[in-house]
């Protein structure tokens, strides 16, 4: 952080003495006022709910430009990554900061593909759940069910230990999601095979049988590997927040990640994919492109309740630059299958071309963003409509882990302790129940 020779001057209109606070410039994107002392010398908070205006933290990893509908992972633009890079590399960069080289690269893919089986006793944790559960109750589940696991790297404050951590839940990440899918079909977990590529595992893990051999579809599994690097990380969003705040307190690295899975599941946050493709089709059973206006005209009306889900980010202004790439990836995987006529897709484009033309969401920047495009594209390749944002906790476990690391391996690191303000009852005694 550089310091920066602008000051802030607090003043109140109280009289309370008036305060200078320091303001820090980053390589790129806002500067921020550090308040690390206002309470100390006013006896005032900040007030921020929401964290609108808040910098949590300082990283090096992720930045996004919500105006310009830009995202960059370590500096270099995601349309670049989504070409020219696979997952793995992406998982690289995102892990050390620097793309790897042709043996860096080697080596990591092996140290990954070496860790994609989980300990047998897994499987049992399964079979507490109902067949009908939600992927992301049983994901968080398993999730937080691997910190019973490793007693071979317990100290998070260990850079060996977070980095085995690190390569582990990478790994491991497919195996789980493919489990309970599994479970909820009732067909035998597939193990992992080591002469597959990441993503050409995953979906033999997902499909596969042990009664036939099964080749993955070359064009699907770029496609769901693009998937993967699309949703890989996003600065501090609510579930990287989450991982931040609970790792914190020193707590294990699975403990951490389960509760970023288990804020990914809201559908104001990972679940909109689910809730997006959910919404096409509620429309599609209603008429189609017929009714998006009736529809667009729901959402408009603040009593309705109805938001247009895969819409509006908190940061994105502009078009969020995944929805775009999710987009092409949709048109690739629906060529590839015959599909070009989808029906949803080209009620989602339809629906798409009309809400960017009318004022209430131009007004209001509101934009497709990943969610909008990502469930049409993971139902074309036949990925389950509830497991969508299960496979958005596969791809975001690297940005968690990597963001994790970033905050435990900074000396000056705290643990998380928000403050309030307090609009509760002043003290007052307790009643005998009978004088009540
Ligand atoms: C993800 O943070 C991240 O980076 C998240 C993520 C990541 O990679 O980690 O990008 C992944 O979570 C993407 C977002 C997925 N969520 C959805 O698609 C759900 C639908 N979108 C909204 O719920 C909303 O846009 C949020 C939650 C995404 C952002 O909400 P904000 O920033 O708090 O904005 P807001 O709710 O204050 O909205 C501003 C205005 C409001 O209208 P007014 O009160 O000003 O009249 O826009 C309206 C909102 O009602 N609005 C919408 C809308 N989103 C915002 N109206 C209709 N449909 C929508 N989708």
């Amino acid at each position: 952080m550089t310091p920066s020779d602008v000051k802030a001057t607090l003043s109140f209109s109280d009289g309370s003495p008036q305060m200078d606070l320091p303001l820090y410039k980053g390589t790129i994107g806002p500067d921020v006022i550090d308040i690390r002392k206002l309470y100390a010398q006013t006896g005032k908070f900040t007030y921020d709910p929401g964290f609108l205006s808040t910098a949590s933290c300082n990283s090096t990893i992720t930045y996004i430009d919500g105006d310009k509908g830009e995202l960059l992972y370590r500096g270099y633009p995601i349309e670049q990554l989504a070409v020219n890079c696979d997952y793995l590399e992406t998982c690289y960069l995102l892990l050390y900061g620097e793309l790897p080289t042709p043996s860096q690269k080697e080596e990591f893919v092996g140290r990954v593909t070496h860790h994609t089986m989980v300990n047998e006793q897994m499987q049992f944790f399964l079979r507490g759940f109902r067949r009908d559960a939600h992927p992301m109750a049983v994901m968080a589940g398993l999730v937080g069910a691997l910190s019973a696991f490793y007693h071979d790297s317990p100290d998070i404050n260990n850079p060996e230990h977070r980095e085995i951590a690190a390569i582990r839940l990478i790994a491991k990440m497919p195996t789980l999601v493919a489990m309970a899918y599994k479970y909820t079909i009732g067909q035998p977990y597939i193990y992992p095979k080591n002469d597959l590529s990441y993503a050409g595992n995953f979906m033999r893990m997902m499909f596969a049988t042990p009664c036939e051999e099964y080749k993955p579809n070359d064009v699907l599994v770029r496609a769901m590997d693009r998937i993967f690097t699309l949703h890989a990380d996003h600065e501090q969003n609510a579930s990287t927040s989450t991982v931040r705040l609970c790792g914190s307190s020193g707590t294990n690295p699975f403990a951490a990640i389960a509760a970023g899975v288990a804020c990914l599941w809201g559908p104001a946050h990972g679940g909109a994919n689910e809730a997006a493709l959910n919404m096409l089709h509620d429309i599609q059973k209603q008429g189609g492109v017929a009714k998006i206006g009736e529809f667009i005209k729901q959402v408009k009306d603040k009593n309705s309740g109805v938001k247009l889900m895969g819409f509006g980010h908190r940061v994105y202004k502009n078009y969020d630059p995944r929805a775009k790439l999710m987009r092409e990836t949709c048109h690739e995987v629906l060529s590839e299958l015959g599909l070009e006529n989808d029906p949803l897709f080209k009620l989602a484009m339809e629906l798409e071309k009309i809400a960017l033309e009318d004022e209430y969401f131009v007004a209001r920047k509101l934009y497709p963003n990943v969610d909008f495009y990502s469930g049409i594209v993971q139902r074309a390749i036949g990925i389950p409509v509830p497991l969508f944002t299960a496979i958005f906790a596969l791809a975001r476990t690297v940005g968690w882990i990597a963001q994790l690391n970033e905050m435990i391996g900074d000396p000056e690191y705290k643990i998380g302790r928000p403050r309030q303000l307090f609009v509760g009852a002043t003290k007052r005694d307790v009643k005998p129940i009978a004088q009540r």
